[in-house]
């Protein structure tokens, strides 16, 4: 049995720390997973290191489904949160409740959406229909462009104060847990002591409740962007490279295949198909 949402909420409430990884495909969804990752999120981010996009704006609900049945096939002990891509949840509630139902389907246990107070009744519908729900304050990708940009957040005490309200009206709204992207690591304690569910931070300091990172980050395989945040634990692409390299000379130089790699005749049928064909 996989870990439900009232593990990753007891977790709290032990004080033991969550780890949250985003996977978006079924190989390095399983390696996940069998590392014993609490939650998989199939993050919008996808779009860009899954589909080459600049931001998240273009990412579809259709995309976001195929993502989460392919994680939802690899897990076997993880819990799975799927974003809500943009605009599949902000025009009205009967979208949002929809596309959550889909991504449900598509095999997650929970969906995540970006907003704070402006999302509170949003939430509570999705929540009244069964589906558990997982906030995301702070830098809101999808809405970067509306916003004050790829920017830490909460650095005054107005925009400290205006966070801290949006995670209690989510709270109040019914979310299992909310993602702090990009706020400093005051504001982030605060929020973490505030709410009674867990923060899994993202940029946001060690004092959240989990952390999440994308795991191309953290593989060290996503070059185009390289955030502060963003521990490099390897440098796979460095790696992944060098091998590719590696194997394209073994082809040029007829290394590679040798004769583990390849499969043979029985000899007694090849003998007869040359005397056939009279080689
Ligand atoms: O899409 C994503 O990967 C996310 C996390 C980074 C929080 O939302």
């Amino acid at each position: 049995m996989h870990k439900t949402i009232q593990d990753i909420v007891n977790m709290k409430k032990e004080k033991r720390k969550i780890s949250v990884i985003t996977s978006y495909d079924y190989t390095l969804a399983s390696l996940c997973d069998k590392a014993g990752i609490d939650v998989l999120l199939v993050g919008d981010s996808a779009g860009m290191v899954m589909l080459g996009y600049e931001n998240t704006i273009p990412v579809t609900m259709d995309q976001m489904c195929m993502f989460t049945e392919a994680v939802s096939r690899a897990r076997k002990n993880s819990l799975l949160v799927s974003d809500l891509p943009f605009m599949s949840y902000q025009a009205s509630i009967e979208d949002a409740i929809n596309n959550s139902g889909r991504l449900i389907k598509a095999g997650a246990d929970a969906v995540k959406l970006e907003g704070g107070t402006t999302m509170a009744e949003t939430v509570s519908a999705i929540v009244d229909v069964g589906i558990p729900v997982m906030g995301h304050i702070g830098l809101q990708p999808q809405t970067t462009m509306l916003s004050e940009g790829y920017k830490v957040q909460g650095k005054t005490k107005e925009t400290a104060m205006k966070l801290i309200e949006d995670a209690k009206e989510l709270e109040d709204a019914g979310v299992f847990g909310i993602a702090l992207e990009m706020i400093s690591h005051e504001v982030a304690q605060i929020i973490s002591e505030t709410v009674n569910i867990p923060t899994i931070g993202i940029g946001s300091g060690v004092n959240c409740d989990g952390q999440v990172l994308v795991v191309q980050d953290l593989l060290g395989m996503y070059d185009n962007i390289r955030p502060k945040f963003a521990k490099r634990y390897m440098d796979l692409s460095e790696d992944i490279v060098k091998t590719l390299e590696d194997y394209k000379k073994d082809v040029e130089s007829c290394i590679f295949p040798a004769k583990d790699n390849w499969f043979s005749m029985n000899e007694d049928e090849l003998k007869k198909l040359r005397e056939q064909l009279g080689s």
